[in-house]
Protein backbone atom coordinates (compact mmCIF):
# COMPACT_ATOMS: atom_id res chain seq x y z
CA UNK A 1 0.00 0.00 0.00
CA UNK A 2 1.31 3.39 -0.94
CA UNK A 3 0.36 5.64 2.22
CA UNK A 4 1.38 9.71 2.48
CA UNK A 5 0.65 12.30 0.07
CA UNK A 6 4.13 12.40 -1.79
CA UNK A 7 4.68 12.14 -5.16
CA UNK A 8 4.86 8.92 -6.01
CA UNK A 9 5.73 7.22 -9.91
CA UNK A 10 2.70 5.04 -10.31
CA UNK A 11 -0.99 6.01 -10.27
CA UNK A 12 -3.07 4.28 -7.50
CA UNK A 13 -6.85 3.45 -8.00
CA UNK A 14 -9.08 2.59 -5.40
CA UNK A 15 -12.14 1.26 -6.44
CA UNK A 16 -15.23 0.01 -5.01
CA UNK A 17 -17.30 -3.03 -5.94
CA UNK A 18 -14.56 -4.55 -7.29
CA UNK A 19 -14.87 -8.20 -6.47
CA UNK A 20 -17.80 -8.77 -9.15
CA UNK A 21 -19.45 -7.15 -12.46
CA UNK A 22 -17.88 -3.59 -13.71
CA UNK A 23 -15.76 -2.88 -10.79
CA UNK A 24 -14.01 -6.31 -10.50
CA UNK A 25 -13.27 -5.41 -14.55
CA UNK A 26 -12.27 -1.63 -14.14
CA UNK A 27 -9.60 -3.62 -11.76
CA UNK A 28 -8.07 -5.73 -13.99
CA UNK A 29 -8.39 -3.62 -16.41
CA UNK A 30 -6.07 -0.84 -14.33
CA UNK A 31 -4.04 -3.03 -12.80
CA UNK A 32 -3.15 -4.35 -16.52
CA UNK A 33 -2.49 -0.83 -17.63
CA UNK A 34 -0.29 -0.35 -14.62
CA UNK A 35 -1.95 0.86 -11.90
CA UNK A 36 -1.59 0.04 -8.30
CA UNK A 37 -4.90 -0.86 -7.53
CA UNK A 38 -7.11 -1.32 -4.31
CA UNK A 39 -9.77 -3.43 -4.62
CA UNK A 40 -12.68 -2.93 -2.40
CA UNK A 41 -15.61 -5.34 -1.62
CA UNK A 42 -17.19 -7.45 1.32
CA UNK A 43 -16.74 -10.94 -0.65
CA UNK A 44 -13.67 -12.25 1.05
CA UNK A 45 -13.54 -15.55 -1.38
CA UNK A 46 -13.99 -13.11 -4.73
CA UNK A 47 -11.49 -10.72 -3.46
CA UNK A 48 -8.57 -13.31 -2.89
CA UNK A 49 -9.64 -14.73 -6.26
CA UNK A 50 -9.17 -11.38 -7.81
CA UNK A 51 -5.43 -11.47 -6.19
CA UNK A 52 -4.78 -14.49 -7.42
CA UNK A 53 -5.47 -13.20 -10.95
CA UNK A 54 -3.80 -10.51 -10.46
CA UNK A 55 -1.36 -10.45 -7.92
CA UNK A 56 -0.27 -6.98 -7.61
CA UNK A 57 -4.00 -5.90 -6.77
CA UNK A 58 -4.58 -5.08 -3.20
CA UNK A 59 -7.91 -6.46 -1.90
CA UNK A 60 -9.48 -5.04 0.47
CA UNK A 61 -12.54 -6.25 2.63
CA UNK A 62 -14.99 -3.93 3.59
CA UNK A 63 -18.16 -3.16 3.97
CA UNK A 64 -18.68 0.62 1.97
CA UNK A 65 -21.86 1.26 4.83
CA UNK A 66 -19.09 0.85 7.94
CA UNK A 67 -18.00 4.52 8.23
CA UNK A 68 -15.38 3.88 10.55
CA UNK A 69 -13.87 1.07 8.51
CA UNK A 70 -13.94 3.58 5.47
CA UNK A 71 -12.47 6.26 7.41
CA UNK A 72 -9.60 3.72 9.29
CA UNK A 73 -8.71 1.97 5.63
CA UNK A 74 -8.60 5.36 3.84
CA UNK A 75 -6.20 7.37 6.58
CA UNK A 76 -2.90 9.37 4.57
CA UNK A 77 -3.74 6.07 1.75
CA UNK A 78 -2.98 7.77 -1.58
CA UNK A 79 -5.49 7.89 -4.21
CA UNK A 80 -5.09 9.28 -7.68
CA UNK A 81 -8.15 7.73 -9.22
CA UNK A 82 -11.44 7.24 -7.18
CA UNK A 83 -13.97 4.93 -8.20
CA UNK A 84 -17.17 4.86 -6.65
CA UNK A 85 -18.59 1.84 -8.32
CA UNK A 86 -20.05 -0.56 -5.69
CA UNK A 87 -23.88 -0.26 -5.89
CA UNK A 88 -26.93 -2.98 -5.27
CA UNK A 89 -30.50 -3.51 -6.81
CA UNK A 90 -33.21 -3.74 -3.93
CA UNK A 91 -36.21 -6.55 -4.87
CA UNK A 92 -37.87 -4.66 -8.09
CA UNK A 93 -41.49 -3.56 -7.67
CA UNK A 94 -43.68 -1.02 -7.24
CA UNK A 95 -42.65 1.78 -4.56
CA UNK A 96 -45.85 1.77 -2.73
CA UNK A 97 -45.05 -1.99 -1.36
CA UNK A 98 -40.99 -1.30 -0.98
CA UNK A 99 -39.92 -2.43 2.54
CA UNK A 100 -38.49 0.47 4.47
CA UNK A 101 -35.13 -1.43 5.51
CA UNK A 102 -35.10 -1.94 1.66
CA UNK A 103 -34.82 1.84 0.85
CA UNK A 104 -32.59 2.49 3.45
CA UNK A 105 -30.03 -0.05 2.30
CA UNK A 106 -30.06 0.77 -1.37
CA UNK A 107 -29.38 4.71 -0.06
CA UNK A 108 -26.62 3.74 2.28
CA UNK A 109 -24.97 1.32 -0.37
CA UNK A 110 -25.40 3.75 -3.58
CA UNK A 111 -25.34 7.11 -2.24
CA UNK A 112 -24.20 8.23 1.00
CA UNK A 113 -21.21 5.91 0.93
CA UNK A 114 -20.27 7.57 -2.07
CA UNK A 115 -20.42 10.74 -1.13
CA UNK A 116 -18.85 9.89 2.25
CA UNK A 117 -15.99 8.23 0.46
CA UNK A 118 -15.51 11.00 -2.05
CA UNK A 119 -15.31 13.43 1.10
CA UNK A 120 -12.66 11.27 2.67
CA UNK A 121 -10.13 11.31 -0.76
CA UNK A 122 -11.01 15.17 -2.51
CA UNK A 123 -8.49 16.91 0.57
CA UNK A 124 -5.33 14.82 -0.74
CA UNK A 125 -6.20 15.64 -4.29
CA UNK A 126 -6.91 18.97 -3.74
CA UNK A 127 -3.48 19.37 -2.35
CA UNK A 128 -1.77 17.48 -5.20
CA UNK A 129 -3.94 19.52 -7.58
CA UNK A 130 -4.87 16.57 -9.42
CA UNK A 131 -6.95 13.80 -9.36
CA UNK A 132 -9.83 11.93 -10.90
CA UNK A 133 -13.21 10.74 -9.31
CA UNK A 134 -15.31 8.53 -10.97
CA UNK A 135 -18.78 6.99 -10.31
CA UNK A 136 -21.07 4.15 -12.03
CA UNK A 137 -24.51 5.71 -12.28
CA UNK A 138 -27.15 4.37 -14.63
CA UNK A 139 -29.71 4.70 -17.28
CA UNK A 140 -31.84 4.71 -14.74
CA UNK A 141 -31.19 8.24 -13.46
CA UNK A 142 -31.61 9.69 -16.73
CA UNK A 143 -35.13 7.84 -18.15
CA UNK A 144 -37.75 6.49 -16.27
CA UNK A 145 -38.40 2.60 -15.56
CA UNK A 146 -41.41 1.31 -13.61
CA UNK A 147 -40.33 -1.02 -10.23
CA UNK A 148 -37.15 0.75 -9.48
CA UNK A 149 -38.27 4.14 -7.52
CA UNK A 150 -35.34 4.47 -5.08
CA UNK A 151 -32.40 2.56 -7.27
CA UNK A 152 -33.22 5.39 -9.86
CA UNK A 153 -32.97 7.86 -6.99
CA UNK A 154 -29.66 6.98 -5.91
CA UNK A 155 -28.57 7.28 -9.46
CA UNK A 156 -29.97 10.72 -10.20
CA UNK A 157 -28.41 11.96 -6.63
CA UNK A 158 -25.39 10.62 -7.84
CA UNK A 159 -25.31 11.88 -11.60
CA UNK A 160 -26.65 15.89 -9.56
CA UNK A 161 -23.47 14.87 -7.21
CA UNK A 162 -20.99 14.11 -9.84
CA UNK A 163 -22.00 17.33 -11.29
CA UNK A 164 -21.93 19.30 -9.00
CA UNK A 165 -18.07 17.88 -7.76
CA UNK A 166 -17.30 18.87 -10.85
CA UNK A 167 -17.96 22.42 -10.74
CA UNK A 168 -16.01 22.31 -7.16
CA UNK A 169 -13.01 20.79 -7.98
CA UNK A 170 -12.44 21.17 -11.64
CA UNK A 171 -10.45 24.40 -10.22
CA UNK A 172 -8.13 22.13 -8.55
CA UNK A 173 -7.54 19.55 -11.58
CA UNK A 174 -9.44 17.04 -10.58
CA UNK A 175 -11.69 15.81 -13.00
CA UNK A 176 -15.27 13.90 -12.50
CA UNK A 177 -16.67 11.35 -14.40
CA UNK A 178 -20.04 9.84 -14.72
CA UNK A 179 -20.50 6.41 -16.22
CA UNK A 180 -23.85 5.96 -17.11
CA UNK A 181 -24.33 2.15 -18.06
CA UNK A 182 -27.82 0.18 -19.68
CA UNK A 183 -28.12 -3.19 -18.97
CA UNK A 184 -24.45 -5.09 -18.12
CA UNK A 185 -24.03 -8.83 -17.95
CA UNK A 186 -23.36 -8.77 -13.99
CA UNK A 187 -24.27 -10.39 -11.13
CA UNK A 188 -26.25 -7.05 -9.92
CA UNK A 189 -29.72 -8.77 -9.73
CA UNK A 190 -27.88 -12.30 -8.07
CA UNK A 191 -30.04 -11.37 -4.95
CA UNK A 192 -33.68 -10.84 -6.71
CA UNK A 193 -33.70 -13.21 -9.55
CA UNK A 194 -32.78 -16.74 -9.96
CA UNK A 195 -30.17 -17.66 -12.57
CA UNK A 196 -32.66 -18.61 -15.10
CA UNK A 197 -34.15 -15.32 -14.96
CA UNK A 198 -31.13 -13.98 -14.84
CA UNK A 199 -30.25 -15.89 -17.89
CA UNK A 200 -33.11 -14.76 -19.78
CA UNK A 201 -32.57 -11.28 -19.22
CA UNK A 202 -29.24 -11.60 -20.91
CA UNK A 203 -30.27 -13.78 -24.04
CA UNK A 204 -30.26 -12.64 -27.44
CA UNK A 205 -26.62 -10.34 -27.13
CA UNK A 206 -28.35 -7.54 -25.38
CA UNK A 207 -26.07 -6.61 -22.84
CA UNK A 208 -22.96 -4.98 -22.66
CA UNK A 209 -20.02 -6.55 -21.14
CA UNK A 210 -17.94 -5.14 -18.11
CA UNK A 211 -14.80 -5.39 -19.91
CA UNK A 212 -16.32 -3.26 -22.84
CA UNK A 213 -16.94 0.09 -19.83
CA UNK A 214 -13.25 -1.34 -18.50
CA UNK A 215 -11.57 -0.20 -21.89
CA UNK A 216 -13.68 3.10 -21.66
CA UNK A 217 -12.32 3.79 -18.11
CA UNK A 218 -8.95 3.15 -19.32
CA UNK A 219 -8.89 5.42 -22.18
CA UNK A 220 -10.38 8.32 -20.21
CA UNK A 221 -8.28 7.86 -17.75
CA UNK A 222 -5.29 7.92 -20.34
CA UNK A 223 -6.30 11.48 -21.59
CA UNK A 224 -4.03 13.98 -21.09
CA UNK A 225 -5.29 15.88 -17.80
CA UNK A 226 -6.64 19.00 -19.42
CA UNK A 227 -9.23 16.89 -21.08
CA UNK A 228 -12.39 16.01 -18.41
CA UNK A 229 -14.85 13.38 -19.78
CA UNK A 230 -17.89 14.39 -17.91
CA UNK A 231 -19.68 11.54 -18.79
CA UNK A 232 -20.22 8.74 -21.06
CA UNK A 233 -23.09 6.32 -21.87
CA UNK A 234 -22.90 2.61 -22.77
CA UNK A 235 -26.09 1.07 -23.68
CA UNK A 236 -26.66 -2.52 -25.64
CA UNK A 237 -26.53 -2.00 -29.27
CA UNK A 238 -29.87 -4.06 -30.02
CA UNK A 239 -32.84 -2.51 -28.09
CA UNK A 240 -33.87 -4.72 -24.81
CA UNK A 241 -36.92 -6.70 -25.47
CA UNK A 242 -39.83 -5.87 -23.08
CA UNK A 243 -40.19 -8.23 -20.26
CA UNK A 244 -42.33 -10.66 -21.14
CA UNK A 245 -41.20 -11.23 -24.79
CA UNK A 246 -39.40 -13.40 -26.68
N1 LIG B 1 -25.35 -4.28 -14.43
C1 LIG B 1 -26.06 -3.29 -14.95
O1 LIG B 1 -26.85 -3.50 -15.89
C2 LIG B 1 -25.90 -1.90 -14.45
C3 LIG B 1 -26.53 -0.86 -15.14
C4 LIG B 1 -26.39 0.43 -14.66
C5 LIG B 1 -25.64 0.68 -13.53
N2 LIG B 1 -25.04 -0.35 -12.87
C6 LIG B 1 -24.26 -0.03 -11.67
O2 LIG B 1 -22.97 -0.60 -11.79
C7 LIG B 1 -22.40 -0.72 -10.49
C8 LIG B 1 -21.73 -2.09 -10.38
O3 LIG B 1 -22.74 -3.08 -10.42
P1 LIG B 1 -22.60 -4.43 -11.26
O4 LIG B 1 -23.63 -4.39 -12.30
O5 LIG B 1 -21.20 -4.68 -11.60
O6 LIG B 1 -23.14 -5.47 -10.15
P2 LIG B 1 -22.45 -6.57 -9.26
O7 LIG B 1 -21.75 -7.57 -10.13
O8 LIG B 1 -23.52 -7.06 -8.36
O9 LIG B 1 -21.36 -5.77 -8.42
C9 LIG B 1 -21.75 -4.96 -7.32
C10 LIG B 1 -20.55 -4.72 -6.45
O10 LIG B 1 -20.93 -3.86 -5.37
C11 LIG B 1 -20.37 -4.37 -4.18
N3 LIG B 1 -21.13 -4.01 -2.99
C12 LIG B 1 -22.47 -4.09 -2.79
N4 LIG B 1 -22.79 -3.71 -1.54
C13 LIG B 1 -21.61 -3.40 -0.92
C14 LIG B 1 -21.27 -2.97 0.39
N5 LIG B 1 -22.20 -2.76 1.33
N6 LIG B 1 -19.96 -2.76 0.68
C15 LIG B 1 -19.01 -2.96 -0.27
N7 LIG B 1 -19.27 -3.37 -1.53
C16 LIG B 1 -20.56 -3.59 -1.84
C17 LIG B 1 -20.36 -5.89 -4.39
O11 LIG B 1 -19.35 -6.46 -3.59
P3 LIG B 1 -19.58 -7.43 -2.33
O12 LIG B 1 -20.91 -8.08 -2.47
O13 LIG B 1 -18.40 -8.33 -2.37
O14 LIG B 1 -19.52 -6.49 -1.16
C18 LIG B 1 -19.99 -5.99 -5.85
O15 LIG B 1 -18.59 -5.99 -6.01
C19 LIG B 1 -23.53 -0.50 -9.50
O16 LIG B 1 -23.42 0.80 -8.96
C20 LIG B 1 -24.78 -0.60 -10.37
O17 LIG B 1 -25.85 0.15 -9.85
C21 LIG B 1 -25.15 -1.63 -13.31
Amino acid sequence: MIKGKWKIDVTTAFITGATSGIGRAIAVALSDAGYEVYAAGRGKAALKELQAERPRIVPIAIDITDREALESVLTDLHIDVLVNNAGIMPPLGNFADMKLADIDTTLEVNLSAAILLTRLVVPQMRERQSGHIIFTGSSAAHAAFPNVAVYSATKAAIAGFAAALRADLSQYGIRVTEIVPGRVETQLYRDILDAEARAAMYAGNVAVQPEDVARMVVTLLALPASADVTRFDIMPTRPVPPSGSK
